[in-house]
């Protein structure tokens, strides 16, 4: 997901469509949109108390992004819905740094509408925001934000001590070799900062990533009924087949309006 996916189709949530659970059929109800979404929240909130979770969008035919090359064209109220109470559970977002570039992100907020939901969980406010970059290409618009966000980044990153200054030494997160990100390491150093709770919002080759280093323990995916074909990326971007392919457990599946909408949890060898 992403913040077109989140900034352009913010609504009132009481403006969002119910949705309907499909699966498992032993509990299928309907979530009538709450200002609080406390009954949504209590869907998704029996994680562990460390967990990492991914939420993303995709077409019908696999299109992470549509024709505009972003993801906001391809979702819509439904999974907004979702978005926001997924937000609402995490002490953090993580995204590569090409999400935040194209994307557009700022500073992140929770609804104010889920403030209380979110306070009674003890979860920390605000909700923070944290960026996987090797080149320390990181938007103004965040970096200079009173709010910066954690960038995760390599101790050879070449504007290292200029990030240091923008968003202070404790916000960046300098691991790994190269190009590359130690995304473990970079992930335990938000959990000693008292953020366990991770939502990674993509992008697909961030999150290819994550999974192949099994650093994530939840997918939500979100298919919208749109066919895009042209060159979207799909969720997961990576030249390399996953090896071995990682199995998932469905957890249960959301629908409104043709949008289905799935929980499923990475099973552990
Ligand atoms: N469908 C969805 O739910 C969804 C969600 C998010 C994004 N999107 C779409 O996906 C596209 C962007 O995705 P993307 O795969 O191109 O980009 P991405 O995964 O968001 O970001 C890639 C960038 O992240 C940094 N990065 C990732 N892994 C790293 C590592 N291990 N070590 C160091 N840096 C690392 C690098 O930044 P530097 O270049 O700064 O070094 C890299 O260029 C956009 O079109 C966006 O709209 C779709």
């Amino acid at each position: 997901m992403s913040a077109a996916h989140t900034a352009a189709t913010v609504t009132r949530v009481t403006d969002s469509p119910a949705l309907d659970l499909l699966l498992p059929v032993d509990r299928a109800r309907r979530f009538e949109p709450r200002d609080d979404e406390a009954e949504l929240l209590a869907l998704f909130d029996d994680a562990p108390a460390r967990h990492v979770r991914a939420n993303m969008v995709s077409t019908v035919d696999g299109g992470g992004t549509g024709p505009d090359d972003v993801s906001g064209s391809i979702n819509g109220p439904a999974d907004n819905r979702i978005f926001q109470v997924l937000r609402a559970l995490a002490d953090v977002v993580v995204v590569g740094a090409g999400t935040a570039r194209d994307e557009g992100y700022t500073p992140l907020h929770v609804p104010a509408s889920l403030a209380a939901e979110r306070r009674r969980r003890g979860l920390r406010d605000p909700l923070e925001l944290a960026v996987v970059s090797a080149s320390g290409a990181v938007p103004a618009a965040l970096l200079d934000a009173d709010r910066p966000p954690f960038v995760l980044t390599t101790p050879g990153c070449p504007d290292l001590a200029e990030l240091r200054r923008r968003v202070g030494g404790d916000h960046v997160i300098a691991t790994g070799s190269g190009r590359d990100v130690d995304l473990g390491a970079a992930l335990s150093a938000l959990a000693a900062r008292g953020l366990h709770r991770v939502l990674a919002e993509g992008g697909p080759g961030l999150l290819a990533q994550l999974v192949a280093a099994d650093l994530i323990d939840e997918l939500c995916l979100t298919w919208s009924p749109l066919l895009v074909g042209g060159p979207a990326p799909r969720v997961l971007r990576t030249d390399d087949w996953l090896d071995p392919p990682r199995r998932l457990v469905a957890r249960h599946l959301l629908h409104a309006d043709g949008t289905l909408l799935g929980r499923w949890q990475v099973a552990r060898a």
